[in-house]
């Protein structure tokens, strides 16, 4: 069948309480109400051409574990307040949103909770995502009086988290965000001498610890999302793990969705679990009956097919893997239904990823209008750390992307990778928050049982130590070997990112921190972006390089490219590739031309340049100035004609990042002998006669092993600039070339 149709009618205004129910006797009766054809399922086939077959294959356990807990006498007094308030008048808005926090699955265990923390340090906490744990646990402390000993800290993962939950709160709270409720994230602070709660992301609070190695300022904190393992929590974990055996008035505590609670437990010396007893709906998982070729395609099919066979009140998430993918899905998706027109509803399309300006963030929280849909395209930063109330439909292409990292070949890229069972389970989960729902997984249920890896491996498994290691030096821990990893990540790993960074000079033959290597250490930058900032002194381009390192650390392209104008913002691009210097010395005329202009925003849209990636570019400028200051940099030094210059700055941070041209045309990595290729959005892309050496920024693989944003350089750098790492040897033009060698002995 294409979507079965035993959804039942509801009417909005049906209760939670209702249809849960509802299911109940639905599930009790063993579903024997043959399911009726649904009369917009009919119409789709008039709709559409194409569609995508489903098999239903199971329906996920509903529970209901809700307790009735214990209320203090003040809450109760609140409650009455507000009961008679109601009864008199329509609630404000912010009544309103009380009144949402007093409905929320932790509020019944808000007074047994907080006796839980009196009464030890370390809490392992544990609820289902929407539960409110991120919201209401930091409001909880502060309201029972841990502020008035020291701030409350909670990390998030994601940037967009911590901005986005900071705000809820301080609307909660009904107070100026920046003020009480602040955030800080990489390049923003947005906290104040005021602030009593302060989310962060999880980077934040390590680069925090180096200068407050023993949290002084907090009297409690949040490591949030810990279930996600992200490189940086599973250093917090053993950094606090040490703090709060001297800090014994610090209060730690690890909040996680459910999975992996125990395991936590152990590791923090068999810390009590606290689980707030959620409410799960059944969610019927459906499967493709055969693997789908292109699953952003698929996605947007799925989608319009939901959107004109279910009834209306029940909103439509999908997890893409990149903001790139969404824009195109979203694109596609536009498109669609304008030519479809006043046959179908309206259907509202939110984008949700990393990189997504704060105002844009705010659209996917807003109600979605009486007659149309919602649908949320987002990377998983919706999978766990953003709740999103009213999806009921889940569209799960099983991809997201992953840091991958070969420890033996020392090489990291972002890679499309299946998630886990784990993972998928968790967003089916999202479906079945607020009433019964659906998921549609866009591969075949064979897949899912012999494909997918059961459990998510942690990043620090498989990403590039350099950052880590150099951070933990700056602490002052030397003996990585014996750091309590929760799971300790691979010798020849830790022994890679040791080698790159003494190759980076960060590290000397003694594995202890250099001058360079603390000078580094004070940037929030991959060593090698950071070692590039501080080379560009000697080189007197400074100014140049902190343009050009500004842009790179977009994360994302500031270039536009609508499809129907591909080829105006294509000529728009090249222009900045006038003059040669490969993609980095175009973002780097990008960002002056930007700059001379006075920082226009006429001229961002004529050049076909996305205003808000380069304003942001203009923030972590403004930062790196301030961090260059620190280090004592003068960052006004200026060559702006010396392409050399600046690309040799450049490669004295990238010169592991080689490849060089083979006879067959081919790029090979002068490392590793690698073959990879000139990434497609390269201005150097299309160029007849390419460049015989290359420098790149980072690989990505998607259909090949692609070299992002390239830049030509000339060989006998690098024996200038590394000669430690390569020799005249190494560079000279033979077919019998060795590879290059570190000359000193390694340690
Ligand atoms: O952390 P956890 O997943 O347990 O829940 P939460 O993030 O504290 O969310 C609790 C409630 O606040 C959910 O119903 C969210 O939809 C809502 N919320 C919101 O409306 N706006 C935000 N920016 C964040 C949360
Ligand atoms: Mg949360």
């Amino acid at each position: 069948a294409l979507l079965s149709s035993r959804y039942r009618e509801t009417k909005e205004e049906k209760s939670e309480q209702e249809l849960w129910e509802e299911s109940q006797t639905q599930k009790a009766a063993g579903r024997k109400k043959k399911p009726k054809k649904d009369e917009n399922e009919k119409e789709y086939d008039l709709v559409f051409d194409d569609q995508i077959d489903f098999v239903m294959q199971e329906t996920t356990k509903g529970y209901d574990k809700r307790g009735k807990g214990k209320l203090s006498p003040e809450i109760g007094k609140e409650l009455a307040v507000v009961k008679k308030e109601q009864e008199a008048l329509v609630l404000t808005e912010h009544e309103k949103i009380l009144e949402g926090r007093r409905k929320l699955p932790v509020f019944p265990y808000r007074e047994e909770f907080l006796a839980a923390v009196k009464d030890q340090q370390i809490l392992v906490l544990v609820g289902e995502t929407g539960s409110g744990k991120t919201t209401q646990i930091p409001q909880y402390l502060h309201e029972i009086g841990y502020s008035e000993l020291g701030k409350i800290g909670c990390t998030q993962p994601r940037r967009v988290a911590a901005m986005s939950v900071a705000a809820r709160v301080a609307q909660e709270m009904d107070v100026r965000l920046g003020h009480e409720v602040g955030y800080s994230i990489r390049f923003e602070n947005c906290t104040s001498k005021s602030t009593l709660i302060q989310y962060m992301t999880d980077g934040m609070l390590l680069r925090e610890i180096l200068t407050e190695p023993d949290l002084a300022s907090y009297s409690c904190m949040v490591i949030d999302e810990a279930h996600e393992r992200t490189l940086h929590s599973d250093i917090l974990f053993g950094l606090v793990k040490d703090i709060v055996r001297f800090r014994k008035d610090l209060k730690l505590i690890i909040s996680s969705a459910t999975m992996d609670a125990e395991k936590f437990s152990k590791y923090f010396d068999d810390a009590s679990i606290f689980m707030i007893p959620g409410r799960m709906f059944p969610v019927d998982i459906f499967y493709t009956k055969s693997p789908e070729a292109d699953y952003v395609d698929a996605a947007v099919v799925t989608c319009l097919q939901i959107h004109v066979s279910q009834p209306l009140n029940g909103d439509i998430l999908v997890f893409l893997t990149g903001q790139e993918e969404i824009e195109t899905a979203s694109e596609i998706l536009t498109q669609r239904t304008r030519n479809l027109g006043s046959r179908i509803k309206e259907l509202m399309i939110c984008p949700v990823y990393a990189n997504l300006p704060s105002e844009q963030q705010a659209k996917i929280f807003e109600k979605t209008p009486k007659g149309a849909r919602k649908v949320v395209l987002a990377t998983n930063i919706a999978e766990t750390s953003l709740t999103i109330n009213g999806i009921c439909y889940v569209i799960d292409t099983g991809f997201n992307k992953q840091k991958s990292f070969n420890a033996k070949t020392g090489m990291e890229s972002l890679v499309v990778t299946p998630v886990s069972q784990a993972a998928a389970n968790q967003r089916a989960g999202r479906a079945g928050r607020t009433q019964p729902g659906k998921c549609f997984r866009l591969f075949t249920a064979w897949s899912f049982q012999h494909e997918l890896e059961p459990n998510t491996i942690p990043e620090i498994l498989r990403t590039n130590l350099g950052n880590v290691v150099l951070m933990l030096k700056s602490l002052g821990i030397n003996d990585l070997l014996h750091f309590d990893f929760m799971d300790r990540p691979p010798a020849d790993a830790l022994i890679r990112a040791l080698e790159q960074l003494y190759a980076l000079g960060a590290l000397n033959d003694h594995g202890e921190l250099t001058k360079l290597g603390r000078r580094m250490a004070e940037f929030p930058l991959e060593p090698m972006l950071s070692k590039a900032v501080i080379v560009s002194e000697k080189y007197e381009c400074v100014s140049e390089v902190l343009s050009t390192v500004s842009m790179l650390s977009l994360g994302a392209s500031v270039f536009y490219r609508p499809k129907d104008k591909a080829i105006h913002a294509d000529t728009a691009r090249l222009n900045f590739a006038r003059g040669g210097g490969g993609d980095h010395i175009s973002l780097l005329r990008c960002y002056s031309e930007w700059a001379a202009t006075d920082y226009n925003n006429g001229w961002c849209i004529e050049n076909f340049v996305q205003v808000k990636s380069i304003r942001r570019a203009r923030d972590i400028r403004e930062q790196l100035e301030g961090l260059c200051e620190r280090v004592e940099i003068d960052h006004k030094v200026s060559k702006p004609d010396d392409l050399d210059a600046i690309l040799k700055a450049i490669t004295a941070g990238f010169f592991y990042n080689v490849a060089r041209l083979g006879r067959t045309g081919d790029y090979r990595t002068v490392k590793q002998h690698k073959t990879v290729f000139i990434h497609p959005s390269s201005v150097l892309a299309k160029e007849e006669q390419p460049p015989p050496w290359l420098l790149y920024f980072e690989l990505a693989f998607t259909t090949k092993e692609f070299m992002r944003q390239v830049a030509p350089i000339k060989p006998e750098w690098l024996v200038e600039i590394a000669p430690h790492y390569y020799q005249q040897s190494d560079v000279e033009d033979s077919n019998t070339k060795k590879m290059p060698k570190m000359r000193k002995n390694r340690r």
